[in-house]
């Protein structure tokens, strides 16, 4: 990820000559790094050594060296003179840059004088950025997520302090500072910033620069969720999920599953399709969706860590078309059968049938069918008595097939005067029953009924036998269910038993229990009838 460039490598000593030499005088640039030995040179012909030379910095004197007895090399000294009167300087330091003066007397008492000018300068060296808040991918490209504020600090180590400088490819200088270390901070970070950032540390005196770049990304997802939608297949047992997510970057991952929890025993949260893709479907049939069953699809993405769980669901439904089962209509008048199918997910083709056979009905001049909402309604004009019967409001969804049966009843004027011919005999009826109800009422002693007897209805098979308590009389009579018990039959024991056991010589253990145990606590024997002998009990 770094890159170092070097714009002048630093030895020993780097000379260039920056000015032309005086008459009689030199200026000399010397360039060096601490730590190192340097040597600033005075007179530059070997040949004639000078006979004394002394070094000045900033009028300073700093050696002195005779031709005859040079100044010991490092006698607890840092500088000395050469033998050719330049300035040896042990280990450059930071502080010896300065202007430096040589005066050198030559034989025959000629002057001779050299400016040098000595710069220290090191590194950039350790040049480091951080870019933070962010996430490092394997390659170490860095990921950061849109809207968020974001740093960026470089820093290094450079004598003296280096120019630090961020840049893009398309923007020189973002942040440019001299010291030690650059922030830069960039707030509600944009897809717009994504880029390669690099941050250039340069030392203004060796002109050396390194340079250390990143490649940053800016990841995002939509504020939405995931949109679930479904579509019918071709077969209708199967279910067509799509489920989409636009605008998330980069392409998220997309996983169609079911609920764990839900039915967890047949199925452990199985996942039914993934993928990385934005718009991710998957065809499921009738064998593996079930009533209440809930579809998940669930998106993955790195942007989303902070807020997991962006997902859309179906919480799935078995069709359930409801409507009143039974319709009478007049003959040569119009009727419209009525089916509401609300709850079907996803939604059920419903339809309309007749007959046994379940034809479909055909919309023409006899059938108008209209929907509205979840109501479908079918009407039949003019009807005749050839329409009576059963039709069929069939609505079936990928999870199953329901059907609403609706019988319907044609009257012609003539059964319309049966009717009322028939509410007059009824009437008739009710009269007389009324009449033999009173008389037998005011013999009851002679039927022993108990009071509770008006629970008996229509023959279903049951029978219901009714004990009073006081003289063992036995009664049977069939019901279809069993009323709850009211408080006036407390003195009755109440047990059902089927067709054709008739009498109480009944051979079920219970019963005989019963018999016996007749006189002591009733109450009790009406728990006890009731919980031990389940397989005779109707349900209410
Ligand atoms: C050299 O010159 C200095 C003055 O510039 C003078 O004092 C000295 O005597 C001279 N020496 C000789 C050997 O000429
Ligand atoms: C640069 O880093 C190395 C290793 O971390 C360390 O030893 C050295 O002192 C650092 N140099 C400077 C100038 O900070
Ligand atoms: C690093 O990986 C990411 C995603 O895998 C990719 O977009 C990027 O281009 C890669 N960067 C480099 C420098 O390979
Ligand atoms: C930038 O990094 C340098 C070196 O790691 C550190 O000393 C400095 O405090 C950082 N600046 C900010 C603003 O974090
Ligand atoms: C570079 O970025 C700085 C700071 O964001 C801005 O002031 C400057 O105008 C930009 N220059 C160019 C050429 O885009
Ligand atoms: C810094 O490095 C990057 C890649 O390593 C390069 O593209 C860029 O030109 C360099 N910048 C300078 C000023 O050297
Ligand atoms: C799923 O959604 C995508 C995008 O809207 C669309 O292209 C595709 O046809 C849809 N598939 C189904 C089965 O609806
Ligand atoms: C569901 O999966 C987990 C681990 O994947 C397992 O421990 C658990 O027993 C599974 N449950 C069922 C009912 O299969
Ligand atoms: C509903 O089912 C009928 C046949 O039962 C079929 O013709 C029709 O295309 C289906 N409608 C849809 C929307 O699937
Ligand atoms: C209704 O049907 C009967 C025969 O079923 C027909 O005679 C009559 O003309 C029909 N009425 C209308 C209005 O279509």
């Amino acid at each position: 990820m770094e890159a170092v460039t070097t714009a002048a490598f630093l030895h020993l000593c780097l000379c260039a000559t920056a000015a032309v030499s005086d008459i009689g005088s030199t200026e000399t640039l010397v360039l060096s790094a601490p730590g190192d030995i340097a040597t600033l040179p005075c007179y530059t012909d070997s040949d004639v050594p000078p006979t004394l030379t002394t070094w000045a910095k900033n009028g300073r004197e700093v050696a002195r060296g005779d031709a005859s007895s040079p100044s010991p090399p490092s006698a607890g000294r840092r500088v000395a003179v050469t033998t050719d009167g330049g300035l040896s300087i042990g280990t450059v330091a930071r502080g010896d840059e300065g202007a430096y003066l040589c005066s050198s007397t030559l034989p025959g008492n000629n002057t001779f004088h050299a400016r040098v000018s000595l710069q220290v300068a090191s590194g950039p060296e350790n040049v480091s950025a951080s870019i933070g808040p962010a996430t490092a991918l394997a390659n170490g490209t860095l990921v950061v997520f849109r809207g968020s504020s974001v740093s960026f600090n470089c820093s290094g180590a450079s004598y003296p302090a280096q120019r630090l400088t961020w840049a893009t490819p398309g923007n020189e200088s973002l942040a440019s500072t001299s010291g030690s270390w650059l922030d830069f901070r960039m707030e509600r970070v944009q897809p717009s910033a994504q880029g390669l950032y690099s941050c250039r540390a340069r030392n203004p005196v060796s002109g050396r620069e390194v340079n250390t770049s990143s490649q940053l990304l800016v990841y995002y997802v939509p504020d939405r969720h995931p949109e679930c939608t479904w579509a019918p297949a071709q077969d209708p047992s199967h279910a067509q999920f799509n489920c989409t997510w636009f605008g998330a970057y980069p392409t998220p991952t997309l996983r169609w599953g079911e609920d764990e929890g839900n039915r967890g025993a047949r199925r452990n949260g199985s996942v039914y399709a993934s993928g990385s893709t934005e718009s991710l479907s998957v065809t499921l049939d009738r064998s593996m969706l079930s009533d209440g069953q809930t579809l998940r699809c669930a998106a993955q993405h790195l942007a989303l860590a902070a807020v997991p769980g962006a997902s859309c669901s179906f919480t799935l439904r078995s069709p359930y078309p409801e409507g009143e089962p039974l319709v009478t209509a007049l003959e040569a008048t119009d009727v419209t059968l009525t089916c509401t199918e609300a709850v079907s997910l996803p939604p059920a083709n419903t339809t309309w049938r007749r007959g046994l056979r379940q034809e479909a009905v055909v919309p023409g001049w006899k059938y108008v069918v209209s929907e509205e909402g979840p109501v479908l309604e079918l009407k039949i004009l003019n009807i005749s008595k050839d329409d009576e019967g059963v039709y069929f409001c069939r609505s079936e969804n990928a999870l199953a097939v329901r059907e609403l049966e609706v019988y319907l009843t044609v009257k012609t004027s003539s059964t319309y005067t049966g009717a009322i011919l028939g509410v007059f005999i009824a009437a008739l009826i009710v009269g007389s029953a009324a009449i033999v109800a009173k008389t037998l009422y005011f013999n009851r002693h002679r039927f022993c009924l108990g009071d509770g007897f008006g629970l008996m209805e229509e023959d279903r098979g049951d029978v219901l036998s009714l004990v009073e308590s006081d003289d063992d009389q036995v009664f049977q009579d069939a019901v279809p269910r069993l009323a709850p018990l009211a408080n006036g039959l407390q003195t009755t024991l109440v047990q059902m038993h089927r067709i054709p056991s008739s009498d109480h010589e009944d051979a079920e253990p219970a019963d005989t229990s019963l018999q016996q145990q007749e006189d002591t606590s009733l109450q009790q024997q009406e728990d006890t009838a009731l919980t031990e002998e389940p397989q005779d009990l109707v349900t209410f």
